[in-house]
This record gives structure tokens, sequence and C-alpha cells, in this order.
């Protein structure tokens, strides 16, 4: 059963998950089911950000899984975090993309390129829940090619003016703390980005209305722009002309929280197909018993099963202190491309139910749309995966 997530090959994986994960998986799938999943319908029809099952959230922990406890996280590992974001995801799509931008790249950020100061001042207030966190890269004409970002931070006398628009922000206006890449040498390609943690109320910084899209619509995603935005020089994070490989790098592990995140989606329509197909009578038996529909429910159980395998993998490689720039692309990869299968399967086996709002098949398929999207389109995974195969015959 694709719900029994204990069920992991140890002689590949070389693991199975410790006995107090699983008791916390347990524990965030009850409270995700109770508190999360009720409000997901209504949240897509009339969308706004979750603060109060945020807040819970944080109490929870769940907000700063991988942050150390002495700046007030979880200090769990990367295993950990897609064990429980996939929870979260399984019972709304929206909260788990607030949750993974939140924590794998703003904390992920300033706990690996932050000052002292930085870390003191943002951590806690972030790994509570009391803050939200949100990355800034993408602009209006850029997304993939995300060198030829526009937005220029300028060096004056104690600090940048920044100005330019960052798009697609996920919680723009509803975050407390931006990370924001712009060029201060705009001569310097990759090497001219530079970070900034920028807070919300500074003078110069405006946001955009929230975007119409085609689902996760409580994940509010707006533009954020800055107009001579000036930020002392206490904002800038790790080192001048740093900002893109600290934005790649943290998009490595962002990427295996849309792993675990995409896998979440597909478990629950896959769970929604498989008990309306036990249930549905159709020329004198149910329609599972019929091979058009179990093979679709084999085929999305095995593809579920190896999307997991390929993010659990992932988040076990970073947690033993490899770079996984390849592993985390195929992990977000293989099980964005799941969600897509198998939320098209799902909403097949439901035929007309599928299609109506009745049931929750059609939102699992349009929130699944946006993970072969964000945090870098199945296109690039396809080119950074590449690259490395490339590398790897020595080319
Ligand atoms: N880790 C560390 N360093 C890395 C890296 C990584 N994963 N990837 C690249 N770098 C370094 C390179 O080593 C290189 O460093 P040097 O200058 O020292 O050689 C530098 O960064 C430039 O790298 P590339 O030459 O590979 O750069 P490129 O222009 O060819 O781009 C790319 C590479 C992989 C296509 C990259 O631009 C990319 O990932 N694009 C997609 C961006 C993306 O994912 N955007 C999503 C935005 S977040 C979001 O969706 C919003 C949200 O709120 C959810």
């Amino acid at each position: 059963m694709v719900n029994e997530i204990a069920i992991l090959d140890t002689k590949q994986m070389n693991f199975a998950l410790p006995e107090d994960l699983l008791m916390m998986q347990r524990s965030v799938r009850e409270f995700a089911k109770r508190e999360i999943e009720p409000l997901a319908a209504e949240l897509d029809k009339r969308p706004q950000f979750p603060w109060q099952t945020l807040s819970m959230m944080g109490e929870m922990g769940l907000l700063g899984i991988m942050t150390p406890e002495r700046y007030g996280g979880a200090g769990l590992d990367t295993l950990s975090y897609v064990v429980l974001l996939e929870e979260i995801a399984a019972a709304d799509a929206a909260h788990s993309t607030i949750m993974g931008v939140t924590s794998g790249l703003p904390q992920d950020i300033l706990l690996n390129h932050g000052s002292a100061a930085q870390k003191e001042r943002y951590l806690p207030k972030l790994a509570s829940g009391e803050w939200i966190g949100s990355f800034c890269l993408s602009e209006p004409h850029c997304g993939s090619d995300a060198v030829a970002m526009k937005a220029r931070a300028l060096k004056v006398d104690g600090g940048y003016k920044l100005s330019g628009t960052k798009a697609w922000i996920t919680s723009g206006g509803e975050a407390q703390v931006y990370l924001v890449m712009a060029k201060t040498d705009p001569t310097a390609g990759a090497r001219g980005v530079s970070c900034f943690v920028i807070e919300k109320g500074t003078p110069g910084m405006y946001f955009g209305k929230p975007e119409e899209k085609l689902g996760q619509h409580a994940a509010i995603t707006t533009t954020v722009s800055f107009d001579d935005c000036f930020v002392g020089d206490d904002a800038l994070v790790g080192s001048l002309g740093q900002g893109f490989v600290i934005a790649m790098s943290s998009l490595d592990s962002g990427r295996i929280g849309i792993g675990a995140q995409a896998v979440g989606i597909s478990r629950a329509a896959f769970e929604l197909a498989r008990l309306y197909a036990a249930e549905r009578q159709a020329f004198g038996k149910s329609i599972r018993e019929f091979q058009g529909v179990s093979f679709k429910l084999a085929d999305m159980a095995t593809r579920i099963e190896a999307a997991r395998l390929l993010t659990y993998r992932a988040a076990w490689l970073k947690d033993r202190g490899y770079r996984v720039t390849q592993e985390a692309a195929m992990a977000k990869l293989f099980a964005s491309e799941t969600s897509a299968f198998v939320t098209h399967q799902a909403l097949q086996i439901l035929g007309g139910y599928g299609y109506s709002k009745d049931y929750p098949a059609e939102r699992y398929f349009r929130d699944a749309r946006v993970t072969e999207i964000y945090e870098g389109t199945s296109e690039i995974q396809r080119m950074v995966i590449a690259r490395q195969v490339y590398r790897d015959l020595g080319n």
C-alpha cells in the first residue's frame, strides 16, 4: 500500500526510516488530515494565506525542520523533512509550497551563508513560523535563464540601493523575510549576482496583486518590486558576487522538497482513485476488476514508489554531505512528472466526477501542474542532469 511508507527496500537504499521518524510521520499525517485537508477545497475557491494552520505547523516545528535547535528549529535531517513535507502535501499542496519555500530556501540560505547576526535575527522567527520566508530569483522576463536578471543593487554609502522587479514570488506580501538576488556587477555574469536579506516594510519595496493561477491558490504569488530601496551593508548574505551560487545550491535543497511535495499530491490522488475504483460499479462489478483500471492503479503505485525512493535518496545523500545537484534534479523531474501522470489517471478513473468539483481529483490535477515549472522547469532539470552525464563521461 503506497500509504504505508515504512516499506522501503533496505537492501537497495541501505537504510530504513527510524522508528522516531515513523512516529512523527503518523502524528503529522493525523494533524494534516484533521486540520489542513478539510480547508483545502475552500482555500482553492476563496484563496487566502492560511495563517492559522501555518501557525499550528510552526508550533509543531514543521516550519523549521532542518534548522538547528539552537536557532529554534527542530534540528532534524533532510530525510525527516521530506517525509513530513509529503504528509502536508497529501493534505493540501498550497500549504506544502509555503512550508517548502520558507524552510528549503531562506532558512537553508541563512544557515549556510548568513552572518551570525542574520542567523540570530531571522532563523528563530522563521523556524517558529512567526515569520514566513520568501525567495526572489525569477523576474518577469527571465525564469530559467536566471543569470539574465535585471535587478540591480548599486553600492552606496553604508549599503546598497536595489531596483527591479522579481516575479512569481511565493508568499509575496505575506512573508516578512525576502532573500533577494540582484546584480552588484552587471558585467560579471553569474559572479556579478549578490544575495540580500530584506524585510517587508523596507521603504522602496512593493508587492503586486496576487497572481490568478491554475492551482495552489492559497500559496499566494506576487511580484516584489524595488525602487531605490536602501538596505544596509549588513543585508548582504555571504560575500559579494556569491549570490548566484547561493541561489543554485539552495535550489538543490528546494528541489528535493518539490520531489516530496509531488509525491504527496500523487499519493492523495492515488488514494482517491483506489477507493473510488473499489466502490464504483459498472457492468455488474466494481471497476477495479477491469484490467483497464487495475493497470492504471498499478502504474500509478509503481511510479509513486519510484519517485519517493529518488526523493529519499537525494535527501539521504545530502544528509551525508554529498553535493546533490544531479540527484535533486532527478528527484524533482521524476516526481513532478509522476504527479502529472498520477493526477491525470486519477481524474480519468473518476470519469465525470473527476472532472467536476464534487471530488478533489481536478484540484490535485491543477495543483500538481506547477511542480513541473517552479524551482526549475523539467527542461532545466534535464539540462542539469545532462551536464552531469557529460561530465561523468569526461566531456
Ligand atoms: N550548486 C552550486 N553552484 C552552482 C550550482 C549548484 N547547484 N549550479 C551552478 N552553480 C555555479 C556554477 O558552478 C558556476 O560557478 P562558476 O562561476 O564558479 O563557474 C555558476 O554557478 C554559474 O553556473 P552555470 O554556468 O551553470 O550557469 P547557467 O547560466 O548556465 O545556469 C542553470 C545554470 C542550471 C540553467 C540555472 O540558471 C538554473 O537552475 N535555472 C533555473 C532557475 C530556477 O530554478 N528558478 C526557480 C526560481 S525559484 C521559484 O520557483 C520561486 C518560488 O517561490 C518557488
